[in-house]
């Protein structure tokens, strides 16, 4: 994240560039480290839809490393050509046939390597080592390996019990110069989310990473984190002297979080059967991002310090006791309905969901903070699938001014619009921060303007994906938008008690919201208790 300098972000995502001069958007002009990348779950959604793609990408502009081997290791018969006819499919389906860049595509698709074994067979663990040492026999990855944990989470813990038991985690091999790398290059292990069902699933996965790798080789993925908004947060918030001051519970009445999507499930029943919102959404992208907007100034910007200060907000979560979750969270199911003018089934009625699923696709959670900044701030988070619209957003709302100067101009203190800070993190990027002002003309009378800040407008485009973020970090050892073990923990300690709830309390049903809408009626309610409601980005 701090090498990533892009002072003129002009390569066209997925287009055509010369081979001969890649564009590197490295300010310094340094590059990656070079690397073998072993996917595990080769053939799955995300190995598909958001790796390659993403490292297709960075091959175009010029960031990926000379010495660079994809190594898929799954379950199914394929050689190396067909995994790599597979892989370049997979770039042809998500940028089209004619978008693709065939140089870009020779340098990542140069010579993938397949191994073929079951997760918790060893003997195949065994050929992955030797099919490493025979690529870092030829190519000049300097020995650095990343293993990346892209399958369904039942699997993680004996893929990692492997790579212990193979010798393939080299554990301490953090940077390539540690001791437990011993001048063989660096081992990082990815570990895609959710990480763990609860609190008590995350601190077992934690404790068992934990006898196979160094803390410091483990990078649990956010990818929200990694979303350039979200990143200029930090900067906003800190490399500004206006804002500070009055980034407490003085001046914020409230802050709301929303990821609104209008998508369904697709094809990912099976996982959303097992996951919902809250676990799919809410603990391991949002509660991130409101630690990083409640959290205190750090002391660098190195990933620790910045994760403690993220760390030390979980913490101060106000516990939620068992007795009064519904005062705190909302859950709801889509029904059929209209989105973007086409009629969608139900959640119900989605390909390998069952049909009396109890499921949440929607959740809502009213967040206390208990310290000297926040206290008595309420966090207002939501996120939902088939929404009426696919937004994701940040919003301070400040508080009103104290009295209605402007009262004969027939506005009371409540119908003065609030000054409302919004950072939009997708689509149409950018900042913007509603003021009052006055209509023009003889007479006294306001009206809401909004000055914004629009990525699209100010850049001509954003220079990368959360992913390509994601996988830079990757390769520069960086950890700060990676999740560490203990804010995994706390973020579940705080919704802990909700899931406990949710789970043990079926009787009430699940609350059902029309596919299109804004969430089920309970939400509005949870909201409309304190006073306040939802905005209609
Ligand atoms: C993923 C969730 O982590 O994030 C998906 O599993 C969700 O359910 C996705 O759709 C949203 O991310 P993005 O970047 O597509 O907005």
């Amino acid at each position: 994240m701090t090498a990533v300098g892009h002072e003129e972000p002009e390569a066209p995502v997925g287009g055509a560039q010369a081979e001969e001069a890649p564009l590197s958007p490295f300010a310094s002009g340094h590059t990656l480290d070079p690397c073998s990348l072993v996917i595990f779950g080769v053939t799955g959604d995300l190995t598909t839809r958001k790796l390659i793609p993403a490292l297709y990408d960075l091959a175009c502009h010029g960031v990926l490393p000379e010495a660079f081997t994809i190594v898929g290791y799954g379950r199914k018969p394929l050689d190396d050509g067909s995994f790599q006819t597979m892989l370049s499919q997979a770039i042809d389906d998500f940028y089209g046939e004619d978008g693709v860049e065939g140089a870009c595509c020779r340098r990542i698709l140069r010579a993938p390597r397949y191994v073929q074994g079951a997760f918790d067979d060893l003997e195949g663990y065994r050929q992955l080592a030797a099919t490493l040492d025979e690529i870092e026999g030829r190519a000049a990855t300097g020995g650095n390996r990343a293993f990346y944990l892209a399958t369904p989470p039942s699997l993680f813990g004996t893929i990692i019990g492997k790579l212990g038991e193979s010798g393939l985690a080299r554990r301490g091999a953090f940077d390539g110069v540690s001791a437990g790398a011993a001048g063989q290059g660096w081992t990082r292990l990815v570990i895609e989310k959710p990480f763990g069902r609860d609190l008590q699933t995350a601190r077992d996965l934690n404790a068992f990473v934990d006898t196979v790798f160094d803390e410091r080789q483990v990078y649990r993925i956010d990818h929200y984190l990694a979303k350039e908004t979200v990143q200029n947060l930090i900067v906003f918030r800190f490399a500004n002297g206006i804002f500070e001051p009055i980034w407490n519970r003085r001046y914020v009445d409230h802050v709301q979080i929303t990821a609104a999507e209008t998508l369904g499930v697709e094809h990912r029943g099976p996982y959303y059967e097992e996951t919902g919102a809250l676990r799919d959404m809410i603990t391991p992208h949002l509660v991130q991002l409101f630690t990083l907007v409640a959290m205190e100034p750090p002391v660098t910007f190195g990933a620790d310090a910045v994760r403690d200060e993220k760390v030390k907000v979980l913490r101060a979560l106000r516990p939620i006791s068992p007795d009064h979750v519904d005062q705190y969270a909302v859950r709801g199911q889509y029904v059929e309905g209209v989105v973007d003018g086409q009629s969608v089934p139900g959640y119900r009625s989605e390909e390998q969901v069952s049909p009396t699923s109890q499921v949440e696709t929607y959740a809502a959670i009213k967040v206390l903070i208990d310290n000297w900044r926040w206290q008595g701030v309420p966090f207002y988070v939501r996120t939902g699938k088939r929404m009426a619209k696919r937004v994701s957003e940040i919003a301070i709302q400040f508080k009103r001014p104290p009295f209605a100067l402007f009262r004969a101009a027939g506005q009371s203190e409540t119908e003065i619009g609030p000054n409302v800070l919004v950072m939009r993190v997708q689509p149409d990027e950018g900042f913007s921060l509603s003021v009052e002002s006055k209509v023009p003309g003889q007479e006294i009378s306001l009206q809401t303007v909004e000055m914004e800040y629009a990525y699209g407008s100010a850049l001509t485009e954003l220079p990368f994906s959360a992913y390509e973020t994601v996988l830079i970090d990757l390769m520069e050892g960086d950890g700060t938008l990676f999740n560490r073990g203990d804010q995994v923990e706390e973020a579940w300690r705080g919704v802990d008690p909700i899931l406990e709830a949710w789970q043990t309390t079926p009787a009430h049903g699940v609350p059902t919201y029309e596919a299109g809408s804004w969430g089920p009626e309970a939400a509005d309610a949870l909201i409309a208790r304190d006073g306040r409601s939802w905005r209609r980005p």
